[in-house]
């Protein structure tokens, strides 16, 4: 018999071989909820526990208040209601799935080439993670970021709708005892209200539609401590993809994955109504002729990051937005909402108005105060 926690015994549960995945930590489904009606879950008598008795393997998660369950399948927790997904979301699943499933696992997703650092160092630079820290991930995919992150936090919740891009991220955590692995929309799924310090995204352009991303944005602001942040990146229509002629919103190739470029004030626009103080800027900066200078492509990238209109020629757009406005306060208060980074870009793109140009003038003066950690 197998004694979890002080109160309840299970004693159906079996226990599992070494060298297989830990499986879901057991004192974190108190972070997840039901996705129908978002009470609190609780594991049912018969499962499959870790040798150490902290992870389940095998089980079945039950609302407290309804009839719903949720299975717990090689460690990953189950809350996808497959057939409730647009067509759009459907097809990016579906492909997903089949580029994991054709995927060997080869050690921790950490892709160390020049793109990608560019990428990743200003993002984990805009996360500042400690180790007491609390995450959601949403759309982890294979774990790029979620395996280095998991070293830096207390714990985090990753959540994709991929379960093969789960299935390789299992693999990749198989030594790791702080993941939860959720197969989830994040149009449905529920977490504990105020429980996580970060949540963090890449995911945002690959939603088909802008309602999809107000979803995430409103399921961060329900997620976040009042002190926390929500760090994520989106693909960036800026001089370089106009100039190749690159639509904003389109495919990555013909019938593939759908995604959408922003320009910078847009994402910033449409960040703003759901948190009080939100950074917008473009990273991962390569110049046309960068192989002919002498510094790395990552330190230009880091160097150009701070450039005024020479940073318009990122791939991508890093934004940091802090203090969640709750559901009942989310409303437009340009005067708080402003950054002083949206004053330096204002000049370059045509959509802002003069109004917006004043109130970003007037908002500088408390930059200090404002200005979220980390940049
Ligand atoms: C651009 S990939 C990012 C993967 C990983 N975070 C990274 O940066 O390498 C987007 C991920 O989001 C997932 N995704 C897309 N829409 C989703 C949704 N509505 N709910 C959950 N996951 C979703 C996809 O399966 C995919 O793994």
């Amino acid at each position: 018999m197998l004694l979890l926690s002080g109160e309840t015994s299970y004693s159906t549960c079996q226990m599992i071989h070494k060298d297989m995945i830990q499986g879901f930590p057991y004192q974190l489904i108190s972070e997840l909820r039901c996705t129908h009606d978002g009470a609190s879950l609780q594991l049912d008598q018969k499962c499959q526990m870790s040798e150490d008795g902290t992870c389940v393997r095998h089980g079945t998660l039950s609302c407290t208040d309804c009839s719903a369950s949720f299975a717990i399948n090689d460690g990953i927790v189950d809350m996808l209601d497959a057939d409730a997904l647009d067509v759009e979301s459907r097809h990016e699943k579906q492909l997903r799935n089949e580029t994991a499933s054709s995927q060997q696992v080869t050690g921790p997703a950490w892709y160390e080439n020049e793109q990608n650092l560019s990428e990743i160092i200003p993002t984990l630079e805009a996360l500042s993670v400690n180790s007491g820290m609390t995450m959601l991930e949403l759309g982890c995919g294979d774990g790029r970021y979620t395996v280095q992150l998991a070293g830096m936090c207390k714990w985090i919740v990753a959540l994709d709708f991929s379960v093969e891009s789960l299935r390789i991220l299992a693999q990749r955590c198989k030594n790791l005892k702080n993941v939860v692995l959720v197969l989830g929309d994040i149009s449905s799924v529920k977490v504990g209200s105020a429980h996580f310090d970060r949540v963090f995204s890449t995911l945002a352009s690959n939603l088909p539609t802008r309602e999809h991303r107000q979803t995430m944005y409103h399921l961060a602001t329900q997620a976040l401590k009042p002190d926390g942040r929500f760090v994520f990146s989106a693909h960036h229509h800026g001089p370089r993809q106009r100039l190749s002629g690159e639509e904003k919103s389109g495919r990555y190739t013909h019938g593939g994955i759908y995604r959408y470029n922003f320009t910078v004030s847009e994402c910033n626009a449409e960040v703003r109504p759901y948190f009080k103080f939100v950074i917008t800027r473009p990273i991962q900066i390569h110049l046309p002729f960068a192989r002919k200078l002498p510094l790395s492509i990552v330190d230009q990238s880091r160097f150009l990051e701070r450039i005024p209109l020479l940073n318009h020629f990122g791939n991508l757009i890093l934004c940091t937005a802090e203090h969640p406005l709750c559901s009942g306060e989310v409303k437009r208060s340009p005067l708080q909402m402003h950054s002083d980074y949206d004053f330096e870009v204002r000049g370059y793109d045509s959509n802002v108005t003069i109004q917006d140009i004043s109130i970003s003038e007037s908002e500088t003066v408390a930059k200090n105060d404002r200005t979220p950690q980390g940049h």
